[in-house]
């Protein structure tokens, strides 16, 4: 992973099997030659939903000008996009529309469109390339650099999908300006995630400055997207395809994940989901050595967010629900633990009795 920076924006390339990509992260990127550069005299296919581009499509203006062509294919809004029927309408427009195998997929949205545009992408015509401009904070820390791709299906989550690494990734925060605060809060989660995980100097950033980047400030959350997106890189640089280190990214997802199947992606944001699930992977790390003094400090992390309770929800549906995680093997589900902060590790050893009796005290 190489880093430069300025004032303005940092620029962090991450290197892959078949090559390297940049992120850039800073303001006013959108207009920068990079995204102009990766668009120039093609054809493009921007991939978004009607609020994200009412609220910032002329953003673009000026690097799609430069483009060949330029098609704009919405689809729903948020999760609801994520599945194999708007897959499906995407491949036969793309064709019907002339795509070929140097058109480009430009992904104009938060993780949701993200990883259905780039499951897309990695599927039509065999694999185009696809460029990714995340629009969300949750989009920006985690889900735009790595290369995980996928839609749902109903029974589970992210089921469907490939590896098919962006070619450019351009995080720029003025779109941020217009978030809700709950999906503030959702990329807040995922980034505090990676900190207790994998860098405690992260988890620090974002508690110090955690009134700051409730108000969307620019230099905050430059800060910690450029930090959690350093963080995350150097990790999927070392484990691209999640045989090993990369597994520790999925701390607090294998509940969240079910929640998310239980409540048929509806009710909460991802990142909502994902803190509670986060909240029961503590407990999980109690039984196994984590100290009662870094455990509360997750759970002050966590707590200091404004977020929904967890509805109530059937402690089976959710152990089947787990069942059904990508994680799992024959005969035992993978559980990401923290010992300690900054720190993770993977276990499955945990038996079926134990999770749920834990399952059963977290849920009442
Ligand atoms: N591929 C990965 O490595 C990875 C990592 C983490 C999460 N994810 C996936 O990301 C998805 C969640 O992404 P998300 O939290 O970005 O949610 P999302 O994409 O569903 O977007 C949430 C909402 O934010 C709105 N929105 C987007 N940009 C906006 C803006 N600039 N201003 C105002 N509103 C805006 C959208 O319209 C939508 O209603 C989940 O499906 C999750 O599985 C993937
Ligand atoms: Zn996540």
């Amino acid at each position: 992973m190489g880093e430069s920076q300025s004032s303005a924006a940092e620029t962090i390339t991450v290197a892959h099997d078949r090559g390297e990509y940049q992120v850039t992260v800073g303001s006013g990127l959108l207009e920068s030659e990079p995204l102009a550069a990766a668009l120039r005299g093609r054809r493009v296919f921007v991939v978004s939903s009607e609020p994200i581009r009412s609220l910032h499509g002329r953003r673009l203006h000026h690097v799609l000008s430069q483009a060949n062509s330029v098609e704009w294919m919405m689809v729903p809004d948020g999760e609801a996009a994520k599945n194999l029927d708007t897959a499906s309408q995407l491949w036969n427009r793309m064709l019907k529309l002339g795509g070929k195998r140097d058109s480009v997929v430009l992904a104009f949205g938060g993780g949701s469109v993200g990883d259905l545009a780039g499951f897309v992408a990695a599927t039509f015509l065999r694999g185009i390339d696809f460029v990714q401009v995340p629009t969300t904070l949750l989009a920006q820390v985690d889900a735009s650099v790595g290369g995980k791709v996928a839609v749902d299906l109903p029974l589970g989550k992210n089921t469907v999908g490939a590896f098919h690494q962006p070619q450019l990734v351009v995080a720029d925060v003025d779109l941020l300006t217009t978030l809700s605060q709950r999906d503030l809060v959702s990329g807040l989660v995922e980034s505090f995630k990676m900190g207790v995980i994998l860098d405690a100097s992260l988890a620090g950033a974002i508690e110090t400055r955690l009134a700051e980047l409730l108000k969307a400030d620019p230099n905050a959350l430059i800060q910690v997207v450029a930090h959690s997106i350093r963080t995350k890189a150097a990790v999927v640089e070392r484990d691209a395809f999640e045989s090993g280190e990369r597994m520790l990214l999925n701390f607090g997802h294998t509940l969240g994940h079910a929640i998310e199947v239980c409540l048929e992606y509806g009710g909460l944001r991802h990142g909502e989901a994902v803190a509670h699930g986060i909240l029961f992977a503590v407990e999980l790390s109690r039984l196994r050595g984590l100290s009662e003094g870094d455990a509360a400090r997750i759970e002050r992390g966590v707590k200091a967010l404004p977020l929904p309770p967890l509805p109530s929800l059937d402690v089976d549906a959710l152990l089947d629900a787990c069942s059904r995680d990508k994680k799992a093997t024959e005969g035992s589900l993978t559980w990401v633990l923290c010992p300690g902060i900054g720190r993770g590790l993977t276990v499955n050893d945990f038996s079926h009795a134990e999770i749920r009796s834990a399952l059963e005290r977290f849920l009442c």
